[in-house]
């Protein structure tokens, strides 16, 4: 039984791949490179003592990504492959139709083609839209707010059709709200060739020096203390939620479903920079700037499904994010 990751070499998708590969479970890793390095793999291989059947193209190499499925006896995909930058994706929309919805499409004819009948999407909680409540619940309505957005519904649709037209083939969206940290004890990383837009790798650069200081984006929204509120929860433990829905994907007959990946719990971004200086033990530099354009004030997960339906919850708690995310610095200081 071997599990074929799509971005298997990027943040998420090596914490995935970790996850698997400490079950014992078979992995094969399809990823361009083009928001990571070949770090992630060295370090998967090192840590587990053996080497990781990793393939360096893009996915929307069709007849390629087949082959390579039926090489490797893939039975089930994990597709995290995608660009993520909702600013780039206003400025580029085509790029991202093209790389994130035209890969979903090769993946799906390949997968076809290959005779695979399980996957794994990686979705976020962006296709919810601006919230109607909170928190934010499976049967929330669904709405794009920028091309990102677009392509994340959009694929979660095509797969919906997809599996209509195949008795017998399984799906799990995936709603990730905002993973941070890292793996405590494999040196994995976010190192694409681009700062990622998100807060975590922001306050890390400023705490590393590699910009002047962190841009709060607005503290006067309707919240506790002005700042966006987000469900912030560990990467190993959506790592760990992949690992729980393959066990829920091999039972199912047919058909997909859409289930959360969240603590449920609303963080502010005050509070996030507070943790980071007070485990830390150094200020992390910032100024508050004018709001983002498309944020919500607050967005957190409802992750009762996850719950019920995968035997899943999050087990880490703020600190521990905080405290995994800090180790980065030290890790990236060593190596250049
Ligand atoms: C963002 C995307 C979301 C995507 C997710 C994963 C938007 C509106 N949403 O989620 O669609 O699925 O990333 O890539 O872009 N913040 C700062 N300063 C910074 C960066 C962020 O104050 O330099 C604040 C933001 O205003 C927000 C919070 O930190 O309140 C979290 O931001 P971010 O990490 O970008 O995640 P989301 O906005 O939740």
């Amino acid at each position: 039984m071997t599990t074929l990751l799509t971005g298997g070499a990027g943040y998420i998708g090596a914490h995935v791949a970790a996850a698997l590969l400490e079950a014992g479970q078979g992995i094969v890793i399809v990823d361009n490179e083009s928001c990571s390095t070949g770090h992630n793999v060295a370090a998967l291989s090192e840590a587990f003592q053996r080497p990781i059947d990793y393939h360096r193209f893009d996915v929307r190499e069709r007849d390629r990504l087949a082959a390579t499925m039926r090489d490797h006896r893939v039975t089930r995909v994990i597709h995290l492959a995608a660009f993520k930058s909702v600013g780039e994706s206003v400025e580029k929309p085509i790029d991202y139709f093209d790389n994130n919805i035209g890969g979903a499409v090769a993946l799906l004819a390949a997968m076809a083609e290959a005779g695979v009948e399980r996957l794994l999407f990686s979705s976020s909680a962006t296709v919810y839209g601006l919230p109607q409540y909170l928190p934010l619940d499976e049967g929330h309505p669904l709405a794009a707010l920028n091309p990102y957005g677009q392509t994340k519904l959009t694929i979660e649709q095509l797969i919906g059709s997809f599996a209509a037209s195949r008795p017998g083939f399984a799906a799990i969206n995936l709603r990730y709200f905002n993973p941070i940290g890292f793996h405590p004890s494999i040196d994995l990383r976010e190192d694409g060739p681009r700062l990622p837009d998100n807060l975590v790798p922001h306050i890390l650069a400023a705490l590393g020096g590699q910009i002047g200081e962190l841009s709060v984006f607005g503290d006067d929204y309707d919240t506790p203390d002005g700042s966006c509120l987000r469900d912030y929860l560990h990467v190993v433990d959506v790592a760990e939620g992949h690992r729980a829905a393959l066990d829920r994907l091999d039972v199912m007959t047919g058909g997909v479903d859409n289930i959360n990946l969240g603590r449920g719990v609303g963080v502010s971004v005050f509070e996030l920079v507070e943790a980071f200086g007070r485990i830390g033990g150094r200020e992390v530099p910032r100024r508050v700037v004018g709001r983002r354009a498309g944020d919500a004030p607050a967005m957190f997960a409802d992750p009762t499904k996850a719950k019920r339906e995968l035997g899943w919850s999050a087990r880490l708690d703020l600190d521990a994010m905080v405290r995994d995310s800090l180790r980065q610095l030290g890790a990236a200081a060593k190596t250049g």
